[in-house]
Parts: C-alpha cells; structure tokens; sequence
C-alpha cells in the first residue's frame, strides 16, 4: 500500500538508491535540533498545542486560501474538527487563556507539523514541519527587529550566507495607508491585499482587471512596489538590524504582503537569493488576533514567522549544506568467543550505562563480517574482550580512524572512553 500524497515518509540515513522521493529522519533532526538551539539562544520557550482543532478556529482567522485547503471532518461527537494548518490561531488561543501566567512579552517557539491540502509543487507537500517563533505583548518595533534578527541567524546557523537567501521586509500598514488614499471602503482591504499578494503568479491583465472595480490601476500598484522606500516603522526596524550587522540580509520590498488575513504592521519573507524556491519562511505582526480568537477579552500585540522544512530542506541540499550523517556509534563490541557473550553482555551494559552509544552482533557471527559491520556503521572504536593465558580477561581497544590498538582490563575500558 502507497503512502498518500503529498504526505512523507522519514527514513534513517544513508538512504537507498531510488528514484522515488525520500526523505531523512537524520537530516530533519539535524534541523530541528539547529532551530532549537537558536530559538533557545534568543530566549525562546517552547511549547506545543493539539493538531487537531475545532474547525471554527480557522474560519474566517486566517483567510480563505487556507480555509479551501483544510483538512476538516466531522468527528465522532458531531463536531466540525480540522487538522492544523498553521500554528498561529492555536497560539492566540493559547495565548489568550493564559496570559495571566505569563509576564509581557513573551517568546515562545514550538514546531508542529502541519496540514493544507494544497496542489503538490515543488516545495509545497501535504503536511510539513513548521518553525513557529512569535513573541506577544509587545508593541514596540525593537520586537519586530529582535524576531528578524532570530529569523537570520537561524539560517545562518545551517550555514547560509547573504550570499544564498534574503529577507524581504514590507508594511501592512504603509499597504492600508496606499488603500484608503484611494479606497474608501475599508472592508474591500483585504480582497485588495489578495490581489496584490498574488501579482507575481498571475497574468498582468487578469490583476488589471481584478484591481479596476476597486479604483486601482496595475500601474500605480507596481509603481507603490517599485518606487517604495522605508516608513518610518520599517526604518526602526532596519537600524536595529544594522546595529547588529545583519542589515545585510534584510531589503525593503513592498511585493510581499503575505495572503493570511491576520496580519497587521511590518511583514516579511526570506527567500534563496537565485529566486529557484518558494518563500523559506514568512511572518509579521498580528496585533488583532488574540482579540478576535479570545472573543474581545485578551487584547494583545503579538508578532512571529513561519519557517517550512520542505524548502529549506531542497536549499541546504542543494547548496550542499547537509552533513553527512551516520548512525553515530561510540563502540562496536566483537564477540568472537561465543563462550565471552556473556561477559561481553555486562561490558555492553556498562558502556551504555555511561552513555556510549554501542552496538554488537545479536547472533553468533563470523568475526571479520562482526569487524565489516562495525565500519559500516562508522563506529569510533571496536571492543574485543580475550581470554589470557592465566584465564583472567583482557580488553583489545580499537581505535577505527588511527588503527591504534590497546589491551586493557576490562573495567578500564568505559574509563579510557569516558575519562
Ligand atoms: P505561511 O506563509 O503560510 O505562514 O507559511 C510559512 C512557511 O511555511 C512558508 O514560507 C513555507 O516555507 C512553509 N509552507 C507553507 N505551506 C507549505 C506546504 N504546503 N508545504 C511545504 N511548506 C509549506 C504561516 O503559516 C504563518 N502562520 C506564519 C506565522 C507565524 N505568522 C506569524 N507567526
């Protein structure tokens, strides 16, 4: 039976030869454990929230383009239910019910794995892991620079340069203020906004003709993008960057306006400087959120980003960013003596207890088949335990790399290891 589309199946490395489309479990930790360590690094705790969610937590929240990609049912209790399509209202919701708890503001990160019945592309799947950073209860726009900051040096930490991607920093509001110096029907905005997100995908004419019965012609639409420089919010946000020497990696661009309804002030997206994958990552500020997820009864800022697995899984790959990655092995212990296994037992046991990663054949194996093994696994050292002469026992310490071999007892073994 096949998988269903657009979903993955996360193998351990090396991965077989195949022309199907596989994925590593290695390299998904690998980058998992480098986003934890730099939202960590920036003072982020992190968190999780159910998959599953009522239905209505979406619905009209975040926008219609995700609401017709839902993956919704009705469960067994008669409620309208979907799987998570994108961390943001389950962290407004969260939010809102324990904000009390919590001083202002607060830096949370979490990675959940997400769901969109989406068209499969490239760079687009089914479901995908998500980098979820926000911060709440926070008005100034040092937040805004301190979450682009964050957004930069975890790219940076899997080794990207201003050389392989770009930040792609624009406002809402600097977009609302354009609108209602020609528009002023306040809720036609984000039918607007709609239009203006997707000019890069659509025909010329067809955004000519969407943007007419609004009052707007394509041309001053492009002009606004074209011509735009840095208001006032958008500069504070670029001199705290400068201060920090990340300017570099941030150009103002009024072409992103991000699709999802709830976003408000600065927004932004990072993009592969070639222009050859979707968006890595995107995000800004949603000031109204936990206002209209909590009913009215928690009002505050909050502001975050987005960054998918899937893209920048194909960028590292393709940039050769991704180690190679082996099954780790501190010790591979030889039994070549059936009548040693169980003295071998015990050492294995105390290898592991002292936190060595160690391997051995579970069966009787012929010796140099034990040894082969061991280097497919990379193994830093084999243990062989022997008997002497004297009948006492003695341990042959290999060293893989350098070939070194020493004989010890065998309860200098695990010190020699962990000194
Ligand atoms: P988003 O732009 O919908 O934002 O998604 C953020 C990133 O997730 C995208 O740039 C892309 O890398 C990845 N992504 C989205 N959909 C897919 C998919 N079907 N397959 C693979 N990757 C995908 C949000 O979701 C916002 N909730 C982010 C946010 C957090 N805003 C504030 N806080």
């Amino acid at each position: 039976m096949d998988r269903l589309p657009g979903f993955r199946d996360f193998y351990p490395e090396p991965l077989p030869p195949t022309k199907d489309e596989l994925w590593s479990m290695d390299a998904r930790n690998h980058i998992f454990d480098s986003w934890r360590a730099v939202a960590r690094r920036y003072g982020f705790r992190e968190y999780e929230g159910p998959p599953l969610e009522p239905l209505e937590l979406y619905t009209n929240k975040s926008g219609e383009e995700i609401v017709g990609q839902l993956f919704n049912f009705v469960d067994k209790g008669e409620r309208a239910v979907a799987m998570r399509p994108e961390m943001t209202p389950t962290l407004a919701r969260m939010a809102a019910a324990q904000e009390r708890a919590y001083k202002k503001p607060f830096k949370w990160f979490s990675i959940p794995q997400l769901f969109r019945y989406e068209k499969q592309q490239k760079g687009r799947k089914r479901e995908h892991f998500q980098l979820n950073c926000d911060i709440i209860g926070e008005h100034d726009r040092a937040a805004d620079a301190e979450l682009i900051a964050l957004l930069i040096d975890t790219l940076r930490a899997l080794g990207l340069t201003s050389a392989d991607f770009v930040v792609r920093l624009s406002s809402r509001n600097a977009w609302s203020e354009f609108f209602a110096s020609r528009c002023p029907d306040a809720a036609k905005a984000y039918d607007f906004f709609q239009i203006v997100d997707k000019l890069d995908r659509t025909r010329p004419e067809d955004s000519a003709a969407l943007l007419a019965p609004l009052g707007f012609k394509l041309e001053e639409v492009q002009a606004f993008i074209t011509g735009g420089q840095p208001n006032a919010e958008l500069q504070l946000i670029l001199d705290q960057l400068a201060a920090r020497g990340l300017r570099d990696f941030v150009r103002v661009d009024y072409g992103v306006i991000r699709g999802l309804a709830y976003y408000t002030g600065p927004v932004f997206e990072a993009f592969d400087i070639k222009g050859e994958f979707r968006a890595i990552c995107g995000g800004g500020r949603y000031d109204h959120l936990i206002k209209q997820v909590s009913g009215g009864k928690v009002d505050l800022p909050a502001l975050g980003f987005g960054m998918g697995d899937v893209v920048l899984f194909e960028l590292l790959k393709s940039r050769g960013l991704l180690p190679q990655f082996t099954a780790g092995l501190a010790v591979y212990v030889l039994i070549e003596d059936e009548t040693l296994r169980a003295d071998s037992l015990r050492l294995i046991q105390q290898l592991r207890e002292a936190g060595l990663a160690t391997e051995f054949s579970l069966t009787p194996t012929k010796g140099d088949k034990q040894f082969k093994r061991a280097l497919e696994l990379n193994a830093a050292h084999t243990v062989r335990l022997e008997k002497q002469a004297d009948g006492s026992l003695a341990a042959k310490l290999k060293h893989l790399k350098s070939r070194e071999e020493s004989t010890l007892a065998p309860a200098e073994v695990v010190k020699r290891l962990v000194p």
